[in-house]
């Protein structure tokens, strides 16, 4: 199974971000690791001898803000509470300016092997606009640090649809990034989320968000400028060097059991979906009543204080969450292994509406080579009015 940690600090929020995170002292830093050590002892007597460990993945929030010295009590119980493969993935995610010599050569030395590095843009103006706490010098002081110390697999994040960006300005991002050579790229295009202050400033039309057409553009100019640098476009959002998938994001797209800890962090494990709270104070005030290791097969909304929703998937949820989540990866689903997992093919399953699959395939959006199920480049672009045919 794949296991995740949420760490939710950051300097200060970010213009576009609705992701749970906020600034914090070292105090309760320290406060919420304990807790979250109470979360891992919790869970590693429940599963220790049922799985093992391959991918961990620090994520926030800003996990390279911690303390290292908070850090390495984390990794040390969670390599003292889950049983991990010799070649565990370890991810953690970092800013840049946050990291340095020191911090990271402690991650190499717990094991941390994979880092991936928020840099969404090299234009310093854009990431001013972003309300990004760095600037692109930063970026490449961080990223030619961590080559030095030894980091063999790192990941960098960029964003396009950047309001103000042009066509050039991406163009130029990811020549910029492409000449580094990290092993794993994202590129995300900019989500105006409710209750951040983009949204406001789009509210009040002092904002103009990229249009559609060009939005569309960009993509397909990064599909298409990756794929000749010879990086593998292997989900929506991802493309990296041969063997550098990120195994454990992999799991979330094919329905694999993980486990996330931390504040608000979501797992899905045997078919069941749970979550935790998502406020600081209650969080650790459940590390406070975390005393005792949870039994063998008991329910975790019934004995984890950290809990606060479960969803037991019915075969319905099961199906369409492996379409939804497999068809991201661009070699789709495996067809065989559909059927194998439900005892019916797909077109069994979808029966009611299979002659709209057939006009998706008709038409291109989709291709059924028998053996798999997956998107067309312009399949991509309208994935999510396509995929709401196979919810039920
Ligand atoms: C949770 S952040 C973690 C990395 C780190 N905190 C950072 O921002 O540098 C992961 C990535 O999500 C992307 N992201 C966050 N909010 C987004 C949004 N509203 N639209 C598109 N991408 C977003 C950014 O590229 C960011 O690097
Ligand atoms: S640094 Fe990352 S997690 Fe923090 S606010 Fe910015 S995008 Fe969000």
């Amino acid at each position: 199974m794949g296991l995740y940690l949420h760490i939710p600090f950051c300097i200060r929020k970010c213009n576009y971000c609705d992701f749970l995170s906020f600034p914090a002292d070292y105090d309760h830093q320290k406060a919420y690791i304990d807790a979250l050590r109470k979360e891992i002892v919790l869970y590693s007597d429940m599963y220790h001898n049922e799985y093992y460990v391959d991918s961990i993945f620090i994520g926030g929030g800003t996990p390279s803000l911690l303390n290292i010295g908070l850090l390495r009590d984390l990794t040390k119980e969670l390599t003292s509470g889950f049983d991990l493969a010799k070649d565990t993935e370890i991810t953690i995610e970092s800013n840049p300016k946050t990291l340095n010599k020191e911090k990271l050569e402690a991650y190499l030395e717990m094991g941390i092997n994979r880092l991936s590095i928020g840099t969404q843009s090299f234009d310093n103006e854009l990431l001013t606009r972003l309300g990004r706490a760095h600037s692109a010098k930063d970026f490449f002081d961080n990223y030619s640090l961590a080559r030095k110390c030894g980091f063999l697999n790192i990941n960098i994040d960029l964003m396009f649809s950047i309001p103000g960006q042009t066509m050039e300005h991406w163009k130029e991002t990811l020549r910029t990034a492409a000449d580094l050579a990290p092993e794993h790229l994202s590129f995300y295009s900019l989500q105006i989320e409710e209750g951040t202050p983009f949204f406001q400033m789009k509210e009040e039309g002092t904002l103009v968000e990229t249009d559609g057409r060009e939005d569309r553009e960009m993509y397909h100019y990064a599909q298409t400028f990756l794929n000749e640098k010879e990086y593998l476009h292997y989900e929506i959002s991802n493309a990296s060097r041969a063997g550098y998938q990120c195994r454990h994001n992999l799991k979330y797209w094919s329905m694999e059991n993980y486990l996330g800890l931390g504040l608000g962090a979501h797992s899905f494990m045997n078919g069941e979906r749970f979550s935790n709270e998502t406020d600081l104070k209650a969080y650790i005030k459940a590390g406070g009543i975390a005393e005792q290791p949870m039994g063998k097969n008991t329910s975790c909304i019934v004995s984890s204080p950290f809990t606060v929703w479960n969803h037991v998937n019915s075969r319905e949820d099961d199906i369409s969450e492996y379409l939804f989540t497999g068809l991201r990866k661009i070699e789709g689903v495996d067809l065989n292994e559909f059927h194998a997992r439900f005892g019916e093919s797909i077109k069994e399953v979808y029966a009611h509406n299979w002659n709209q699959m057939e006009r998706y395939i008709r038409e291109k959006y989709l291709v059924n080579t028998g053996n798999r199920l997956r998107f067309t480049k312009k399949g991509i672009d309208i994935s999510n009015t396509i995929l709401t045919e196979f919810i039920f």
